[in-house]
């Protein structure tokens, strides 16, 4: 394995010093940054420090794929070791074998829309590969899943990022929607949380996020809550700095909850919802509006982030709301 110098820093500042070495010029862009004991050595091209890094590939797969296959698809998701092609692909023809070892996996799925009900649970078709188990990296924290049993929206990736940005060190946090742990892993790894409640109904995203939590090393930093969040979070009053409602079309079910889960002094609120494009504003006007009179405290907009486009002219948005 080649040998560069090394930038060594605390896991938790990883993404940052990553992104300030690589506007210093001082990243060697030629490998890969790894763990080392419980921080992050990051490959830099001038220190004191030498260590292994594995290089990173720089193959371009979609030659690849134009040699073994006619008509190869042009996009496709990676999650770990899988490679996800979207849904209609005709794969009939393709040596599933050639294709992995093309793209440098060795897992190829299928897409299907994932499940309507609330669980949003994955259709994911397993072509290639004996399971759907994957630990997927981003941000410097890791994922580990069934992507054939639960979903993971790589479109929300700014968002998983932008959580992970905050600074949440000696918060109490309420995760009302937690899935596999799309944002309470980021706010324990990275952002400090003093502690996390993660509220989950569907026992195949628990199952994943007890691994997840395991494999970052903050499961004691955390509490699931197993079950309807009707129920489990009415055992959480008073207790939050913040709470997260990551729950699309809408989490305006766990409204009420969540304003109870808040300090008495108040907190800050995460609230997803699929709004049409030409409403953003009047929605978030009238839900902050629909917090205050609820709350009986004084709401103040923090921020709109506009995470995606849902479906033609729907938004993935989140309100970031302030109740004192
Ligand atoms: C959309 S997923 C989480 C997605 C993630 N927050 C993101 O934005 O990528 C929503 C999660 O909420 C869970 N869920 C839905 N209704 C729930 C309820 N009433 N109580 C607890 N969890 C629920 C689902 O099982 C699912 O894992």
């Amino acid at each position: 394995m080649p040998i560069s110098h090394a930038h060594v820093c605390a896991r938790e500042n990883a993404s940052n010093e990553y992104q300030r070495l690589k506007k210093q010029n001082l990243l060697n862009p030629e490998l890969k940054p790894r763990p080392y004991g419980g921080s992050i050595a990051i490959p830099v091209i001038t220190g004191d420090l030498e260590l292994e890094f594995e290089a990173i590939e720089r193959h371009n797969p979609h030659f690849e794929l134009e040699e073994i296959l006619d008509n190869p698809p042009k996009k496709w998701e990676k999650l770990g070791d899988m490679v996800i092609f979207k849904q209609g692909t005709d794969t009939s023809k393709w040596n599933l074998e050639e294709v992995a070892k093309s793209l440098a996996v060795n897992r190829i799925a299928i897409q299907n829309e994932i499940d309507p009900g609330a669980m949003r649970e994955s259709r994911l078709e397993l072509i290639h590969g004996d399971d759907g188990w994957v630990v997927h990296r981003e941000n410097f924290v890791e994922y580990e899943f069934d992507a054939t049993q639960v979903m993971f929206s790589s479109g929300n990736v700014t968002e998983r990022r932008r959580m992970g940005e905050i600074q949440t060190k000696d918060e109490i946090i309420v995760d009302a929607f937690c899935g596999i742990g799309y944002y309470t892993i980021p706010f324990l790894v990275r952002g400090l949380a003093k502690h996390v409640h993660a509220c989950e109904i569907n026992p195949n995203s628990i199952t994943a996020l007890r691994k997840g939590l395991e494999r970052n090393g903050v499961s004691e930093r955390c509490t699931i809550h197993e079950g309807d969040n009707k129920i489990t979070m009415r055992d959480l009053r008073e207790v939050a700095d913040r709470v997260i409602l990551g729950l699309i079309p809408s989490s305006m079910n766990a409204w009420g909850n969540a304003i109870r889960c808040l300090k008495p002094e108040g907190g800050v609120l995460h609230i997803h919802m699929n709004v049409h494009e030409n409403e953003i504003e009047e929605w978030t006007e009238k839900t902050a509006e629909w917090f205050a009179t609820a709350s009986g405290k004084i709401a103040e907009i923090l921020h709109l982030e506009v995470v995606k486009k849902y479906s033609p002219r729907i938004m993935h948005v989140v309100l970031d709301l302030r109740l004192t």
